[in-house]
Formats: C-alpha cells, structure tokens, sequence
C-alpha cells in the first residue's frame, strides 16, 4: 500500500509568525506545504497572494502543494511555477477548456490538479481523469477554514476511486477541508491519498504532534 500524505494547510498558521509556522511543518511529519491562494471572486474571501507565496517558498522545505481558488487560472500558470509549486491545482467550474489547462501545468514541470466543489460530480472527470495527478476534492465550500466536513465526501471518495481505477489512472486522491482526527481513517478507507489539515493542526496546543497523530493513524 502506497504512504499516505498530509499536507498542513497554511491558510490556518499565525500569518504574522508565518516563517515558524512553515518551519515547523518542515520539522514535522508531514509531506507537503498546502497552499491556497484565493481571489475573492471564484470564493468570497481573499487570503494571499504571490508576494506572500514567495515568503512560503523561501522557508518551506517540502513540496508546495498550491490550491487556486481562482477565476482564470490559466493567466497565472507560469507565474505560480517561478514560485516554485510542486503541484498546482485548478478549479474544475473555473475552467473552461480544462484539458487545456492540464497540459499547460504540466509543461511548466508542474503535478496538475483539479479541484472540486462540493457540488461537482466526480463523473465529470471521465473525461481528463488520465491527464490529472491529483483531484483536490473539497468537503467543505471553498474559502474559508474552520468549516465543518460535509458528509456526502465519502461516498464521492469511493466513486472517484472507481473511476480511476476503472480508467487506469494514476491520479491521487485529495480531501480539503474539515479533516479531522475523527474522519481521517474513514477517507483514507474510501480511498483518499492526501488529507489537507487547516485548523485540526494549526489550532491544537501542539501542532507537531497533532500532525504526527493523524500520520499515524492513517499509516
Ligand atoms: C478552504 C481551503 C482549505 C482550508 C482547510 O477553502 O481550500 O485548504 O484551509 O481548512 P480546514 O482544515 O480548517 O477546514
Ligand atoms: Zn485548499
């Protein structure tokens, strides 16, 4: 069985002591910085942007797993690469020619990604699911932390798993939003690769720790 991954996200960390807070998740357990950068229109917040990505980038010493909850990702594609994101995910309802999109992730040497809203059919994926490194699958509506994990998720996890398996892809499977100690094992059962922990890591006494249970308990 292939390791799972956690990917603390930064949307949670104190922004003002944010260098400690990328290093301690260097330091820690887990396997990826999970970055979002948000734009106030694809959702109804702003977090940041490319100036404090840059900052992230500086200090972070594991991939930087990039979630753009933006409208027009293709216009900063590049702009994210030079950043140095390992991974860049888009939104599927912000792409308009997704298969499009993919190959120009891919060909700025990036991992490409989908994300999916709540209300997105993982069956609208047939299609690219051979093109995509990893579905971003949220189980809350994007642009907020703290939220809680919306209960349909799993059942979505196991279609999706279906779907790839049946079409031989090699794309992971990622949870954004609301995981917890209490639903982590449940996801990875129904198939998830990469569980994203916003608040669960970064609002608990000892975050270190906090990442080094749910690696354990998803081993
Ligand atoms: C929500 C973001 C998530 C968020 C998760 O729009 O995509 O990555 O930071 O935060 P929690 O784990 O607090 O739900
Ligand atoms: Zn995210």
């Amino acid at each position: 069985m292939s390791t799972k991954i956690v990917a603390p996200s930064l949307l949670a960390a104190d922004f003002g002591n944010l260098q400690r807070d990328v290093e301690m998740v260097n330091q820690s357990d887990a396997d990826w910085h999970h970055i979002d950068v948000m734009d106030g229109v694809f959702v109804p917040n702003i977090s940041y942007g490319m100036p404090v990505v840059k900052a992230i980038a500086q200090h972070a010493t594991k991939p930087l797993d990039v979630h753009l909850m933006i409208v027009d990702p293709d216009r900063y594609i590049k702009t994210f690469a030079d950043l140095g994101a390992s991974i860049l995910s888009v939104h599927y309802e912000a792409c308009t020619h997704l298969h499009r999109t993919l190959q120009a992730i891919k060909a700025e040497g990036m991992k490409a990604g989908v994300a999916l809203n709540p209300h997105t059919s993982v069956h609208l994926l047939e299609d690219t699911i051979q093109d995509i490194d990893l579905i971003c699958m949220m189980s809350v509506n994007p642009g907020f932390g703290g939220q809680s994990f919306i209960e349909n998720t799993y059942q979505k996890v196991s279609d999706l798993k279906n779907l790839i398996e049946k079409k031989n892809s090699k794309a992971l499977i990622e949870i954004d939003g609301g995981v917890n100690a209490t639903n982590a094992k449940k996801l990875v059962d129904a198939g998830a690769d990469v569980l994203v922990a916003g608040s669960f890591v970064f609002k608990s006494e000892n975050p270190t720790e906090t990442i080094k249970n749910l690696k354990e308990q998803i081993a």
